[in-house]
């Protein structure tokens, strides 16, 4: 059967809002199909081929941004703090692993939630439970929770706006990469962790000194001062996808045009899934979340779904495992996914298999099980000599108090002093730039 952006709907699709108004729906998606392109088409070819080059073993990716993002807290600030610690991170990451970094934001779209629970509780209280802004507000209230679709426009101007920001700070100076690593030596010179880290960063300064010695004029090497900066989010909500979903014209290609990448999470990839179908009919690099409780068959289903071709750089698995199950069920998965050909990125998300609560009613994560995780990551591709491709991370800009741990620990009395987010516990700033330098360490071995 052909794929049409909207065949998905013949399918059980999982984690969908109990829309109140279904003329609502269809009024706020046939209008967003009316707006322009949030990316286009050669963009999304152009990440392709970097992911192809990650697939091939001569590149790494680093997938990294909010859990969930808010629509109460877009501001330039808040944008510029993020994109400047994945900026950040990636620089100590393309040292130590001496490969080009692809640095794909969790941003400029990350606004649907799936949930293990429909319901939620608090103080006695059940009300629907937190499904992510682009359906309705965070507040513990019935109306806030009440699906609204004109909030499918809402993401749209958002992201718009969050993406212009972007284009602006990735292509006008921000991103420089003298000016990236000053804001690096900050913080080792702030660390605790200090003269730990300044091995790497001093490293990397004497690179820069001998490029310019080699006369490399840093400030006007494109490649030095710009970067190439790619959006991604969960393709959950399935009417906003396809609702920007366009064919090319004089091909047979679709593109999901909201972001550059998409990934379908851990509870709506069943084989049969209307999520699955949806993405298997458009063109972008697809990311699927890949936990324990997957099989090797389903698996390989999936790959033969989601990249028939066999594609590089169409297909990337993001393991999440788990610090105590990774060892017990990766290698099996990696080994079968190889053997059957298929040339698919393995990235690993240390966070989702991390989380519980803690005693005091947190959701939160141990920055040494993700570190762990990281590792165990590593070594698992190293034993069977496949490419560990990449990392997929959960953090921000701001000093929030949502992950425990770190150089400058994060303690469980001070969880509440800033615990922010709307979904999962982020990594803070400080908190995803000792894990840049602390992956660095095990990539240089
Ligand atoms: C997520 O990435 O925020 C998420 C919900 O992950 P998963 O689907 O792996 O649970
Ligand atoms: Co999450």
């Amino acid at each position: 059967m052909a794929w049409t952006p909207w065949d998905w709907m013949e399918r059980r699709a999982e984690q969908q809002p109990d829309w109140p108004d279904p003329l609502a729906l269809e009024t706020a998606t046939k209008e967003l199909s009316t707006f322009p392109p949030l990316v286009y088409p050669n963009e999304i070819a152009a990440l392709k081929d970097a992911l192809a080059q990650v697939s091939k073993g001569k590149a790494f990716v680093l997938q990294a941004g909010d859990c969930a993002e808010s629509f109460h807290d877009h501001s330039a600030a808040s944008v510029r703090r993020r994109l400047k610690v994945i900026l950040q991170m990636a620089v100590v990451l393309t040292y130590s692993s001496g490969v080009p970094v692809v640095k794909v934001g969790r941003i400029a779209g990350q606004y649907a939630k799936p949930r293990s629970s429909p319901m939620e509780k608090y103080k006695g209280v059940d009300l629907p439970s937190f499904r992510g802004h682009i359906i309705h507000d965070d507040a513990f209230d019935p109306e806030a929770r009440r699906p609204d679709p004109t909030r499918l426009l809402e993401a749209y101007n958002i992201s718009a706006s969050t993406l212009n920001l972007l284009r602006s700070l990735t292509r006008g100076g921000f991103a420089d990469l003298s000016q990236v690593h000053n804001w690096n030596q900050e913080f080792v010179a702030t660390s605790s962790e200090g003269e730990r880290y300044d091995t790497i960063a001093s490293e990397i300064t004497r690179a820069l000194k001998f490029m310019a010695a080699c006369g490399i004029d840093l400030a006007d090497e494109a490649a030095l001062g710009q970067v190439d900066f790619w959006t991604s989010h969960e393709a959950l909500l399935l009417h906003y996808e396809s609702a920007l979903t366009h064919k090319v014209a004089n091909t047979e290609l679709y593109y999901d045009l909201s972001a550059h990448m998409i990934w379908i999470g851990e509870r709506t990839r069943q084989v049969d899934s209307a999520h699955v179908r949806y993405a298997s009919g458009v063109s972008n690099p697809v990311g699927c979340k890949v936990s324990p409780k997957i099989s090797i068959d389903e698996l390989l289903e999936l790959c033969a779904i989601l990249d028939p071709k066999k594609q590089p750089g169409r297909l990337t698995l993001i393991s999440r495992m788990g610090r105590s199950q990774i060892e017990e069920s990766l290698p099996d998965l990696v080994e079968a996914v190889r053997n059957e050909g298929y040339p698919v990125i393995w990235s690993c998300d240390p966070m989702h298999g991390n989380t519980f609560v803690s005693d005091t009613g947190y959701k939160t994560r141990k920055f040494e099980d993700v570190l762990e995780e990281i590792r165990l990551f590593f070594e698992v591709h190293k034993s069977i000599g496949t490419w560990a491709g990449g990392v997929h991370i959960e953090l921000t800009g701001d000093d929030v108090t949502e992950c425990l741990g770190g150089s400058e620990e994060v303690l469980l009395t001070e969880l509440d002093s800033n615990y922010n987010t709307i979904c999962d516990p982020r990594l803070n700033a400080r908190q995803s730039l000792d894990l840049a330098y602390r992956v660095a360490e095990l990539l240089i071995g």
